[in-house]
């Protein structure tokens, strides 16, 4: 039996948000969604079985907080409950991206986690179950484990086993890219789970938001199966306006926003009327993200730079699903 593995999986970024769950222990989502896996964001995960009495938990070089392990702890108790080893890890995780700022770390780091602890326990998964397992440490991480552009579903069976992602265009066939603006390093003010649940509980839009989901997912699906690039961009502007427009609608409102991050709307849109192809998208943090294809992302990438109030850039493209690293 292997005494130690290594998982790497990229970050992913929605361009029909997930934002809301139906269960919260399993996070089983209230509506389906579709994501680009971005390389280079990418989590490394070392796992290996140690004598402790408890998992111990390193993340990028230093001690996890305590919530943070916490939540690797659980997760990784259901590989144990699964396999039936009750051994504990040693659980080194390293991002090459800002960590809880609105990059999806946590996508990455479950994904990673997940390809990584199936394989020590020795628990043979498919795809799709690997996906499902991933979903559980946190929901986007089920888009991660999946490479290029990713539908995840939202199932419709109670114990989750329906609700996973797969890949419906792999990663080579549309030259996509996503520049993200970092407005910010800082770690975001609230998680996404407790931001959820207090949109669902206290917003009038929640509904709405949930109720033009599936329609948005259907319509991103077409506009990638004919590779129509500014149907695609205009769903992908809608749903995350959307998304934060049912935040803002929340009492008290949650404004994810900062000004920077409007001015990179807007300065998407000018690009549109000078011609350039590009598309704005947020997550639950500061950071925009553009959605441009790459005979234009030289151009874009400069002027986002150029924006005030963003302090990097970081040029992506589609990247590959999760997988194992294979030993030196
Ligand atoms: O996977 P979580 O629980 O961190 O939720 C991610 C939520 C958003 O990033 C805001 C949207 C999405 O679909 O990734």
């Amino acid at each position: 039996m292997e005494q130690q593995v290594t998982a790497v999986a990229h970050a992913n970024v929605a361009l029909v948000k997930y934002f809301g769950k139906r269960d919260v222990r399993l996070n089983l989502p209230a509506a389906p969604s579709l994501s680009l896996t971005l390389k280079p964001l990418q989590t490394t995960t070392k796992l290996m079985f140690s004598n402790d009495k408890a998992d111990v938990v390193i993340a990028n070089g230093v001690a996890a907080d305590e919530k943070f392990a916490g939540r690797i702890c659980s997760f990784l108790h259901l590989f144990r409950q699964q396999s039936g080893n009750s051994q504990f890890l040693t659980v080194h995780t390293e991002n090459n991206f800002p960590t809880a700022a609105g990059l999806a770390s946590s996508a990455a780091g479950f994904a990673a986690l997940t390809v990584g602890a199936a394989r020590l326990f020795g628990l043979s998964l498919s795809e799709s179950e690997l996906s499902a397992w991933a979903r559980r440490g946190s929901g986007s991480a089920s888009r991660s484990v999946c490479g290029g552009i990713v539908h995840w579903q939202r199932g419709g069976s109670a114990d989750g086993s329906d609700s996973f992602a797969r890949s419906i265009l792999p990663a080579g066939e549309w030259d996509l890219r996503i520049l993200v603006g970092v407005t910010t390093r800082a770690p975001k003010e609230i998680g996404s789970t407790s931001a959820m649940e207090h949109t669902r509980t206290t917003s009038p839009y929640y509904r709405a938001w949930i109720d033009s989901a599936t329609a948005a997912v259907d319509e991103a699906i077409e506009a990638v199966s004919k590779k129509d690039f500014e149907r695609l961009g205009e769903v992908t502007e809608h749903s995350a306006l959307s998304m934060h427009a049912s935040l803002m609608a929340a009492q008290p409102p949650i404004v994810f926003l900062k000004g920077a991050t409007i001015d990179v709307f807007h300065l998407t849109r000018t690009l549109r009327k000078e011609g350039i192809q590009a598309y704005f998208t947020c997550d639950a943090g500061p950071q925009p993200k553009i959605l441009c294809q790459g005979k234009d992302a030289n151009a874009v990438e400069a002027r986002l730079r150029a924006c005030s109030g963003v302090v990097d850039v970081i040029h992506c493209s589609l990247g590959e699903g999760a997988g194992l690293q294979t030993p030196e």
